[in-house]
């Protein structure tokens, strides 16, 4: 694998794979790595820089593979490690980096180490591993219930997640020593970098203090209020320490860290240069469509890049949220208070209406300054799965919130890639999680034929970004086009226009259009659109 020595990642798109949902080509309705390898033609086709693979090592998949047995392998699910070596050297090989994700802050209750605990009596060295006590805390799980589960020699063991996934005590010096040998063992391997799970939340504040009311951790959404299990200032130590493991292998390697900040001041401190190179930037993907909202949000993004000199890159979606088509075509109120009448299709979806703001939202996240990641399946409109039958679900949020919480199945059923049913050339067997009917038209090959189709646009718009020396990193400059439009310039000779509202309104003077995300109707800009001027 050839790394250039730029911070490429700086103005990269990153392609997000979540592996079991990808392509299948052992045929038992789970993607694999060998499906991944039969389908880098379209990864390169679409353009994008690297790809970031979730999990795909040895699981027992109480939580889709985020509860790892052996951080060094591959689950024979998803094949072997030849299989994950060809991946890396034959996307290498047209140019594609692969960023694996390290799930750092919990492991799986198989994991052999959790195991020897288990066996283990209270108080012995095998424990303290992890984070075992007499009492427990107040903590709750962010997966909904307690964060503690009771063994039967009166001991608590701690999960911030399920009770499948125990978290690791990150103040022992085996758990550190463990994930820097795993990082090597990936480096080695020829890995562009990491995508680090969970990434606020590894150590704890001594002591375990209670939470105090009100402010235990909600699912997947930043907590503004200071947490004893969040941001704890160790954590900037041993981030640098990882950095510098990853400098001393040849080309610049990549750590982005999954940290759900509520605003730019939680964010500046992992920002420095000398630990974490990104941190995403999840705070587009909870917004209503509002172009003063986006706005907010993309004004503070920006500061918070340039005043640290750090790298935000730009989310509209992964396979924890829903899907930004369905997100898009539901009554705006409530997406800003999003209930589960949504995901248990209760709520009447527009999926025209979803789509086109989708596909100007896309335009509007590759223009921006910066970094962007792409979760597999929105470069083809797919919107969320909202009629999963209940007994289908996998989700362990969905059982342990007593089912008050649908949880994240509906953003991760496999993709459809030809055909006109399921399983829509995924592979030879039922899938996993089931298909909806009516995803023919949003299959990659039907999309492929069509010059105006969602796959056509990013395929575009990635094309344009690779030539274009005013898009990827740098700044933007804003032009006041009325309050539903949101217009930046950007040097040399870029215009970005996006309409939030559904009158249509004139384009400021440019040279030509180079893409636009629906018709235009002459030099008026429809509503829900967005176009790219030089
Ligand atoms: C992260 C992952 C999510 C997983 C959780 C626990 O938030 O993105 O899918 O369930 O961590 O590992």
């Amino acid at each position: 694998m050839e790394f250039d020595s730029g911070q490429w990642w700086r103005d990269a798109v990153v392609y997000q794979v979540y592996p079991r949902s990808f392509a299948d080509v052992s045929g038992d309705g789970e993607g694999d790595l060998a499906g991944v390898v039969s389908r880098l033609e379209h990864l390169d086709r679409l353009g994008v820089d690297a790809i970031w693979l979730s999990p795909f090592y040895p699981s027992p998949m109480a939580d889709g593979g985020y509860d790892v047995a052996d951080y060094r392998g591959v689950d024979p699910r998803y094949g072997t490690p030849a299989d994950f070596d060809r991946l890396v050297a034959e996307a290498g090989a047209r140019g594609i980096k692969v960023i694996v994700d390290i799930v750092p802050n919990h492991c799986s209750v198989a994991h052999p180490w959790f195991q020897e605990a288990l066996a283990a009596p209270p108080g012995s060295p095998e424990r303290e591993r992890f984070i075992f006590r007499d009492e427990p805390n107040n903590w709750h799980s962010v997966f909904g219930g307690p964060a503690w589960t009771r063994l039967a020699d009166g001991q608590w063991y701690l999960h911030l997640f399920d009770s499948a996934q125990p978290d690791w005590n990150w103040r022992h010096p085996d758990v550190a020593a463990l994930f820097e040998d795993v990082l090597r063992f990936w480096l080695d391997r020829g890995v562009a970098g990491f995508r680090i799970d969970v990434a606020a939340m590894l150590f704890k504040q001594e002591g375990l203090p209670d939470v105090a009311a009100g402010t235990q951790a909600a699912p997947l959404a930043p907590g503004a209020a200071a947490v004893p299990y969040e941001h704890q200032p160790e954590l900037l130590e041993l981030y640098r320490s990882w950095r510098e493991i990853l400098g001393s292998y040849p080309g610049e390697r990549v750590m982005v860290a999954e940290i759900w900040f509520a605003g730019p001041a939680q964010a500046r401190p992992y920002l420095k240069g000398d630990g974490l190179d990104q941190l995403f930037n999840f705070r587009l993907m909870p917004l209503p469509w509002s172009a003063a909202e986006f706005r907010a949000v993309i004004d503070d993004s920006c500061l918070l890049a340039a005043e640290t000199g750090g790298s935000v890159p730009w989310v509209l979606g992964n396979h924890d949220v829903p899907r930004m088509v369905t997100r898009f075509g539901i009554d705006q109120e409530l997406v800003r208070a999003p209930t589960d009448e949504v995901l248990l299709g209760r709520v009447e979806v527009d999926i025209a209406l979803g789509t086109r703001r989708a596909r100007a939202a896309a335009l509007l996240l590759l223009a921006l300054p910066g970094a962007a990641y792409v979760y597999q399946g929105d470069e083809l409109g797919l919107p969320e799965h909202l009629t999963i039958q209940d007994e289908r679900r996998q989700d362990p949020m969905f059982e342990r919130t007593a089912r008050t919480f649908i949880g994240r199945d509906g953003c991760r059923v496999p993709l459809p890639w030809s055909g006109e049913a399921p399983p829509y050339g995924f592979g030879a067997g039922a899938t996993w999680l089931p298909q909806p009917e009516g995803w023919g038209a949003l299959t990659a090959a039907r999309q492929d034929a069509e010059p105006d189709s969602t796959l056509a646009l990013y395929r575009a718009a990635l094309a344009e970004r690779r030539r274009n020396p005013a898009l990827g990193d740098g700044e933007l400059a804003w032009l006041e086009l009325g309050p539903e439009v949101l217009a930046f310039r950007r040097e040399p000779g870029f215009t970005l226009v996006a309409n939030f509202g559904d009158e249509p309104v004139a384009l400021p003077a440019h040279g030509r259009v180079l893409l636009a995300s629906g018709p235009l109707d002459g030099d008026l800009l429809p509503g829900s659109t967005a176009v790219w001027l030089a």
